[in-house]
């Protein structure tokens, strides 16, 4: 990644957590997750400050492009609080996603983050739905960002043929994954069939179909 890449992404994380926090304000200067805590609290409960130290606020996890092998075509890695915990109570946190050619990062919301992606390499068919079913949709290239308004139903599909990648910048620690397919197909327990036939306006043969493609692989 160029310099003016990583500048911009500070930036765009610092405008993020100012201008349109969605995460709660932190009341205190530093609160390191504590993983391994059992105390459930909105978000996690603090390290001890004596163990604290840079790792709680670094990771390498994005520098390398996901593995794209898979029935999709892409994959989402995210550093967000699970991976960092020094980002909890902060509001901010990014992923890297990859593309195959023809891959597709399909239809999901973030239930707790508005999304900024910034394209890496490749070109992409981004577009999200509105609450009025209006499809918002553009074609971006190397260099270019598109937002995905908090909890609306967005997609990216490379449609080029050459591997694309984005950086996703989330005004939350833990913006959440609801990918709409596997929601709906792939719930445990199942959402009855007469729920997905009646939605869908088809029989429970297409249903039980669908439910075995997306089925978790065991
Ligand atoms: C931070 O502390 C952990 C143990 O809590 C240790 O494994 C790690 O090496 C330390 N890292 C740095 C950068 O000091
Ligand atoms: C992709 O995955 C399949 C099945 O999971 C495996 O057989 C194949 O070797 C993988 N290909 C690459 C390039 O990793």
């Amino acid at each position: 990644m160029k310099l003016v890449d990583i500048l911009f992404l500070l930036t765009l994380a610092m405008v993020l957590s100012t201008a349109i926090s969605s995460d709660l304000d932190p009341l205190q200067d530093l609160c390191v997750a504590d993983l391994a805590s059992g105390v459930k609290v909105n978000g996690f409960t603090c390290k001890e400050a004596s163990k604290v130290n840079a790792s709680d606020f670094f990771s390498s996890i994005l520098s390398q492009p996901g593995s794209t092998n898979n029935t999709l075509g892409s994959l989402v890695t995210g550093a967000n609080v699970e991976k960092v915990p020094g980002l909890n109570t902060l509001g901010v946190s990014l992923s890297r996603i990859d593309y195959a050619p023809d891959g597709l990062n399909p239809p999901h919301t973030h239930p707790r983050a508005t999304e900024v992606v910034f394209v890496l390499e490749g070109q992409l068919d981004v577009g999200f739905i509105t609450t009025s079913n209006v499809l918002i949709s553009k074609t971006i290239n190397k260099g270019d960002i598109f937002v995905f308004p908090k909890g609306l139903v967005h997609f990216q599909k490379n449609n080029g043929n050459v591997h694309a990648s984005v950086i996703s910048a989330f005004n939350s620690q833990l913006p959440g994954t609801q990918s709409i397919a596997a929601t709906l197909f792939a719930a445990t327990p199942p959402v009855p069939d007469h729920v997905l036939t009646k939605a869908f306006q088809v029989g429970t043969k297409e249903v039980d179909k669908i439910k075995s493609r997306l089925a978790p692989k065991k």
